[in-house]
């Protein structure tokens, strides 16, 4: 209530405001313009894909039946530097949201400013945490101020523009703050107030349409608290008048150097939305909707991989991930069918034991039912209303007339895409690309131990380079003398380190390298190294993989060399421990190669063509290639190389790390979507280099002509088998119950050709179908060769008067099929 009389008076106001849209609340649903809406929702985030993606990937949210896109809003990529902003190419926020509002879609615009997200340092700017009594997410004035800065910048730049509902725009929804709730007990009295701090500077902005937090229990109004997780259906809102919403529903999970690949099944989350319906909620947001990719250094960790897939309904490439896409859109169709039912209805529930209840929602125009069964292995047969159900475990039927079921989250009726990856066409030999080098320049300087600044004191990295690289070297000069009690025969360096990897040198020479385990970042490295009587060099290149993104005082955790660092001499059983932590240290951020920007296309540095080097440290490698024919999306097969950082034509696609392989164990072939879902259910990818394959936006690459990938090898790798290829749809299976029509598509491809088909009870899965006991009397593969090949879709209807009568003794027949593209 309170916001449409304000929005009426900034009606009076505003002159668009003829179009201006009235987005308000109870306590069942988000209204607009007064009618309580179903929204469903997906997560694109705008830095993880290119401007020239933007359009498809939220067209297909719009076609995979969502209402509305959610993103956040990243701080530290429009503020790098204090008061110095950026919103240029993938960061133009505002073109992003012009975008969702030209296909006609509604935005939820979560600006944070703290986002988490797996985004480096969680948003914030490191120059951030470096201003003098800083303190994060707290009552901190030094804080409160810089936030409400980033914030207020941001409404006022959507404001001009329009943007808010409540201007005519498409931004339903704000949020501010994010999952505070999760760690709010380490904030004492002051995380309490800071929360209301934040409630009350939001609500200042006067964006004119209700601002969200997310897992914030103590939400004070009128911020909506709302729910994140894979299940949400038991969450209930801390104010009778605040409707059930769902933040963030993960369709998957991100991945991490080391990890596996993770997958939630198609069928787990589908029963995680319907049980979400069923039990009053109305607005729900898939966490990603589209993962995308996490460019340059904008992974956060650490140990975030590049890839950010997520195994979301879109995949990383903007391809649809199916059946995940297409089973959730015809969900979404049969809940915005249900809309009035969901949002008037009163509501009453059956319980039939054993974790089984119907829900009904009935107004006085008709009703709408969902039978769920929670139950993790027993398959459910209920009489509901006269009429018996069977209702799979760990399975939701929705009945949109009390009927009918026309949906259940266990039986998935649309096609299954196995993605195949080509080679790249456009070249002869694909796989023999042509490469230069160059070393990476430490000799002179690095090893000499001549840096930008001294202290005597080892700085956290975060404090020396504000972030401004991954890398951050350290450098001291020890003289030694024979007489020293510390000098000894056997010698080495001891380093406490909070490097995710370390490199030390001495007197010029590689004396060896750490990789910190995954969650082990606070370990010890000791090495054998050789002193000279007289001066001695000590260099130590401290290196990140992004930097923490969660936790309470996330930002607090060290990275770099925060030692102390020893030399230890030993005699005999006599150990001798020198302390060289209050040393005059010299520190460099970054690498020459970076400075001189060897990554360049218009570089003009020197490369050879002579000798090319495997397995050396320190490495750039070049080499042209002819952008593949087509408009699939690119991808670059890493497979050989260590650690380091690809660019095309300049653009930065991210840190690689084939060299990393994955846990050997915990994969599984089978996957069960019955029970509840956790990360480290339905892995794949055992034993494998964690990413192998990068994507090359086909924006980053010239159509014609040549094209540069320049690659920085950080600890040794082989570039020869590095070649380009594409993604696409190498073929479709679909195994769908009869009464439902299949949609085959190869994504703008013809099928060429049907490897399988049988109507009745066929056996096995994608690639293993077989006939079964039972078929109908036509030939399913000549009506599908005739009906579907040369075509790019087609739509078969799953019925006896399509195939022909099959007697399978009462058991629901079925259509399964294998389409080559
Ligand atoms: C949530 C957070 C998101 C994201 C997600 C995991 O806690 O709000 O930003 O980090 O976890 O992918």
């Amino acid at each position: 209530m309170m916001i449409s009389l304000k929005f009426l008076l900034c009606c009076l106001l505003v002159s668009s405001c003829a179009y201006a849209t009235i987005v308000s609340h109870d306590g069942r649903a988000i209204t607009i313009d007064g009618h309580r809406r179903v929204l469903l929702s997906g997560s694109i985030h705008y830095p993880r894909s290119t401007t020239e993606m933007w359009p498809d990937l939220i067209k297909k949210g719009k076609e995979g039946g969502l209402d509305a896109i959610e993103t956040y809003v990243f701080w530290n990529a429009h503020e790098p530097t204090r008061r110095q902003y950026d919103f240029s190419g993938n960061l133009d926020l505002i073109r992003f949201l012009k975008t969702i509002q030209d296909e006609g879609m509604y935005g939820v615009l979560r600006i944070g400013p703290y986002v988490c997200a797996e985004w480096n340092y969680g948003g914030f700017p490191v120059w951030l945490h470096n201003m003098p009594g800083m303190e994060f997410r707290t009552t901190n004035t030094a804080f409160m101020n810089e936030m409400q800065n980033f914030t207020t910048m941001i409404v006022e730049m959507v404001k001009k523009e329009k943007l808010f509902a409540s201007q005519g725009g498409p931004i339903i929804l704000a949020q501010i703050e994010n999952e505070y709730g999760n760690v709010i007990g380490s904030y004492g009295e002051a995380g309490k107030a800071y929360i209301k701090w934040c409630a009350n500077m939001a609500n200042s902005l006067d964006v004119g349409i209700p601002w969200i937090m997310c897992q914030q229990d103590d939400a004070p109004q009128p911020m909506l608290n709302t729910c994140n997780g894979y299940y949400c259906d038991n969450f209930t809102p801390n104010n009778p008048n605040t409707p059930k919403m769902w933040t963030e529903n993960w369709t998957g999970w991100y991945k991490n150097w080391g990890g596996k690949d993770p997958h939630r099944t198609t069928e787990d989350v589908a029963f995680a939305v319907a049980r979400f319906f069923q039990r009053g909620g109305t607005f729900q947001n898939y966490y990603m909707y589209h993962g995308g990719t996490n460019f340059d250094r904008t992974a956060g960790g650490p140990y975030i991989t590049t890839t950010y897939d997520y195994d979301a309904p879109l995949d990383e490439f903007g391809n649809l991930n199916q059946p995940k896409y297409g089973h959730l859109k015809q969900l979404h169709d049969v809940l915005h069918a249900m809309e009035k039912t969901l949002t008037y209805g009163n509501i009453s529930t059956v319980d039939f034991g054993n974790l089984v209840t119907a829900t009904v929602y009935k107004t006085e125009e008709g009703s709408s039912c969902f039978i769920g069964n929670v139950n993790e292995t027993s398959d459910a047969k209920i009489n509901f209303q006269g009429t018996f159900y069977d209702v799979p475990a760990w399975s939701v039927s929705i009945l949109p007339d009390c009927k009918n079921e026309t949906y259940n989250t266990a039986k998935i009726n649309t096609q299954t895409s196995v993605m195949v990856k080509n080679a790249n066409e456009a070249e002869n030999e694909p796989s023999t690309l042509k490469w230069s080098w160059r070393p990476e320049n430490i000799d002179n300087v690095l090893l000499k131990g001549k840096g930008e600044s001294t202290m005597r004191q080892l700085f956290d990295q975060k404090v020396v380079s504000n972030d401004e690289s991954d890398y951050l070297w350290y450098m001291t000069t020890v003289n030694l003398k024979e007489q020293d009690p510390v000098w000894g025969k056997n010698m080495s360096l001891r380093i406490n380190s909070t490097a995710h990897v370390l490199h030390a040198f001495v007197n010029g020479q590689h004396i060896g390298n750490y990789r910190a385990e995954n969650g082990k970042f606070h370990y010890v490295f000791e090495q054998d190294a050789k002193f000279n009587p007289g001066a001695n060099v000590i260099t130590l290149l401290s290196i990140t993989v992004g930097l923490p993104n969660y936790g309470a005082f996330f930002e607090n955790v060290p990275a770099g060399i925060t030692g102390p660092v020893f030399i230890i001499g030993r005699n005999g059983d006599e150990t001798v421990v020198k302390d060289l932590s209050t040393h005059k240290w010299s520190y460099k951020t970054g690498l020459s190669g970076f400075e001189n920007q060897l990554f360049s296309s218009e570089s003009p540095s020197t490369w050879s063509g002579e000798s090319v080097p495997f397995n050396r440290t320190m490495t750039w490698y070049k080499t042209t290639f002819k952008a593949p024919l087509g408009s699939e999306p690119v991808v670059v097969d890493l497979l050989g190389l260590g650690k380091g950082t690809a660019w095309i034509n300049g653009n930065n696609i991210g840190r690689y790390w084939p060299a990393f392989l994955a846990e050997i164990d915990g994969c599984s072939a089978e996957c069960n979507y019955r029970g509840a879902y956790y990360a480290e259910k339905c892995q794949t990818n055992c034993g494998e280099p964690t990413q192998r394959w990068y994507h090359v936006p086909r924006s980053f690459l010239n159509s014609d002509g040549d094209n540069t990938l320049v690659l920085f090898e950080e600890i040794g790798g082989n570039p020869s088998l590095v070649n380009f290829q594409t993604i696409g749809v190498g073929n479709v299976c679909a195994n769908v119950y009869e009464k439902n029509v299949l949609e085959l598509s190869c994504n703008g491809k013809p099928i060429s050709s049907i490897k399988f088909a049988s109507f009745g009870n066929p056996g096995g899965n994608c690639g293993s179908f077989e006939k079964g006991t039972c078929e109908a009397s036509n030939d399913a593969a000549a009506i599908l060769t005739q009906e579907c090949v040369g075509k790019e879709k087609c739509s078969i209807d799953v019925s006896e008067k399509k195939f022909g009568a099959a007697e399978c003794g009462g058991l629901a027949k079925r259509l399964a099929v294998e389409a080559i593209c």
